[in-house]
């Protein structure tokens, strides 16, 4: 409460070098300070450029409508089905499935992950793809054998694949589907089923009203004159889509390519195709002032219009791109209706709508995390500055000029963000919002790589160290640094303890957070659900930074005081907790130590007087 009602923020700047999609910077602009961040990803900086403009976006939904009916105008008719007895019906989902042709005998086969596609516990039904000819067969949930009309009887819980490798129904010869991209090209997919709403005024539709059944020739036929569509709209403008070439070096992660993709417009069909072309021209001819949270909506629907999406048998719904943070190779995709206002996951008119949820977040009077804070806060427009460039040279901030830098700095060894982000540039320069440079190569200077090598993760450090120190140079003399951080192997506390030492930074408070990852659902017995928070000060330089036994035992004492204090308050701290608070203490310890007497207008605030570090932390302020 003090904190939120004390004396403004207006007169803060607040910097993050490495702001992502720009969360930290966000709640400081709407308490009232000056952001400033950057990103060497243009994606990220561009989504967090425009997030900073949202406190005066305006009501999007009369265009939204407008929009709709010039699209389906033209696409609409590509998006139906028709049930067994010839009525009309709305398409939510149409299935398709990897054709592969075995290298030992040629047979040609659907390469089906699993028999099952669908399964209902309310109403104990399931629906199953034929093993030989991919009919779909629906059946009481528990069965564990179907008959098709093919005569073929089908184990739903089988597949024609095992590990990746697609397994000829004939001879049974097994072959990885990557081998098979290697000798055959990219993949091919077959349209097999199709999941429909009834045709009425759209509302939302019980599961038990959603029909799914085999694809006839009438959605076959359906989605070439689509196919046709595409052509024609191509033939008369040959740039309607986007260039989009995928880089093919300084990758980690090589699996599009191995899988005989090239430009990332193959990773979606033509009907996809056809309605991105349609929505980007009407999204060109609307008013400037709501064109960018348009394209921003479009780009975000991309994930969940694409070939690489999965279905959620159990669910019944889709699974968007990157829900593994990788691409991740679908051999049964499934593709949605992006027209669809209250069924399926990722549609556009959705995507409108959380762009819209997003704008009026901002302008709530509340922070982002009410859990311990529920009382309206003044909010602000703000000021805020974000750019695209890496953090370790920053002309554009004056010297000495920081009052905090906040940050999540980039893990050593974890995701590859800019192969990811990537898949979202040629679009995203389509319509303005990033330079051409993106388009070909992925950004220089991205310290969230894979560090798999000894050079790679030595650079990490080096870079790391450079970027500590520009910010060192940025901030006031009694400036603060503070930083989330986990990792579990110990060489990213290393390199977080290295490139702070060699910068000239002394923590003066450490201590665990609960994170945004601590709700998800599905934890691993050694995830991390706090993060770490450092409180960094100015302080001399150290080279030679080392950490020492008796280092580690003290973070090991310090992350066990934190586990014991935190469960007496009946909160969980597992496993992985503990590993990352100890790493960090053992880091913190160390450059403690080597950092003696060289504080620079440190003060430790007494109420944080909890936990050995900041009991050390008050001998060093002494
Ligand atoms: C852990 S993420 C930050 C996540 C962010 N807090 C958020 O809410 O999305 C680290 C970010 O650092 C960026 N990054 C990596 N190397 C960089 C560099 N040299 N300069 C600027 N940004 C960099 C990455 O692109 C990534 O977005
Ligand atoms: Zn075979
Ligand atoms: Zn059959």
């Amino acid at each position: 409460k003090t904190f939120y009602s004390g004396t403004g923020f207006e007169d803060l700047r607040v910097l993050d070098p490495f702001c992502g999609g720009g969360v930290m910077l966000l709640e400081a602009q709407r308490l009232g300070a000056h952001a400033i961040g950057f990103d060497v990803e243009p994606v990220a900086a561009a989504i967090s450029a425009f997030q900073a403009e949202l406190g005066t976006l305006p009501d999007l939904s009369d265009a939204l409508k407008k929009l709709e009916l010039n699209v389906l105008d033209e696409v609409g008719k590509y998006y139906l089905t028709r049930s067994e007895d010839g009525v009309d019906e709305t398409l939510l989902h149409a299935f398709w499935v990897q054709t592969v042709s075995c290298g030992e005998c040629g047979t040609e086969f659907d390469a089906h992950p699993r028999f099952r596609l669908a399964r209902t516990e309310a109403t104990k039904r399931q629906w199953v793809a034929c093993s030989s000819c991919s009919r779909l067969i629906e059946a009481d949930s528990d069965a564990d054998q179907v008959t098709c009309s093919c005569g073929a009887v089908t184990d739903p819980s089988g597949a024609h694949q095992r590990y990746g490798a697609a397994v000829c129904p004939a001879c049974g010869h097994s072959e990885p589907l990557i081998d098979i991209a290697r000798r055959e090209g990219k993949p091919n997919f077959r349209l097999f089923a199709v999941e429909s709403l009834p045709s009425n005024d759209e509302r939302v539709t019980p599961m038990a009203e959603r029909s799914l059944r085999t694809s006839t020739a009438y959605d076959l036929n359906l989605f070439k004159k689509a196919e046709a569509a595409l052509a024609s709209r191509l033939a008369a403008k040959a740039d309607a889509l986007p260039r989009s070439p995928i880089p093919k070096s300084e990758r980690a992660d090589d699996r599009l390519l191995s899988y005989g993709y090239v430009d990332y417009a193959e990773l979606f069909n033509a009907r996809q195709k056809l309605h991105l072309v349609a929505l980007s021209e009407e999204i060109d001819a609307l008013p400037r002032d709501i064109r960018g949270a348009f394209s921003v909506a479009f780009s975000d629907h991309l994930k969940t219009n694409n070939m690489m999406c999965a279905y959620a048998g159990d669910w019944r719904r889709l699974t968007p791109l990157f829900s593994i943070r990788a691409y991740r190779h679908i051999s049964r995709p499934v593709e949605l209706n992006p027209w669809l206002n209250r069924n399926g996951r990722g549609t556009f008119p959705n995507a409108v709508r959380s762009v819209q949820r997003a704008g009026a977040a901002f302008r709530e009077h509340r922070v982002a995390s009410s859990v311990l804070y529920d009382e309206p806060i003044a909010y602000h427009t703000g000021r805020s500055e974000i750019a695209c460039r890496d953090s370790k040279s920053m002309p554009a901030v004056d010297d000495g000029s920081i009052d905090l830098v906040l940050t999540d700095p980039p893990y050593l060894d974890y995701i590859a963000y800019s192969e990811l982000g990537h898949f979202f540039a040629p679009w995203m320069h389509r319509f303005g919002l990033i330079d051409g440079n993106s388009i070909d190569r992925f950004p220089s200077g991205q310290l969230a790589a894979p560090a798999n090598t000894k050079d790679r993760a030595e650079r990490f450090v080096r870079h790391l160290g450079q970027i500590f120190e520009e910010l060192r140079r940025k901030m006031k003399p009694d400036g603060r640094f503070v930083f989330t951080y986990q990792n579990l192997d110990g060489r990213g506390w290393k390199a977080i303890g290295t490139a702070l030492a060699r910068a000239g930074f002394q923590p003066v408070s450490v201590f665990p957070l609960y994170g945004e990852n601590g709700s998800r659902l599905h934890k691993r017995d050694n995830s991390i659900s706090w993060d770490c928070v450092v409180v960094c000060a100015k302080a001399d330089p150290v080279r030679n930074f080392r950490t020492t036994k008796g280092d580690r035992s003290q973070g090991a004492s310090f992350a066990l005081s934190w586990k014991k204090r935190l469960e007496d308050a009946e909160l969980p701290f597992g496993a992985g907790d503990v590993v990352n608070l100890t790493l960090a203490g053992e880091i913190l310890f160390a450059l403690s130590r080597r950092q003696r007497g060289n504080l620079q207008g440190c003060v430790v605030h007494e109420e944080d007087g909890f936990g050995s570090v900041l009991a050390c932390g008050a001998s060093l302020a002494k």
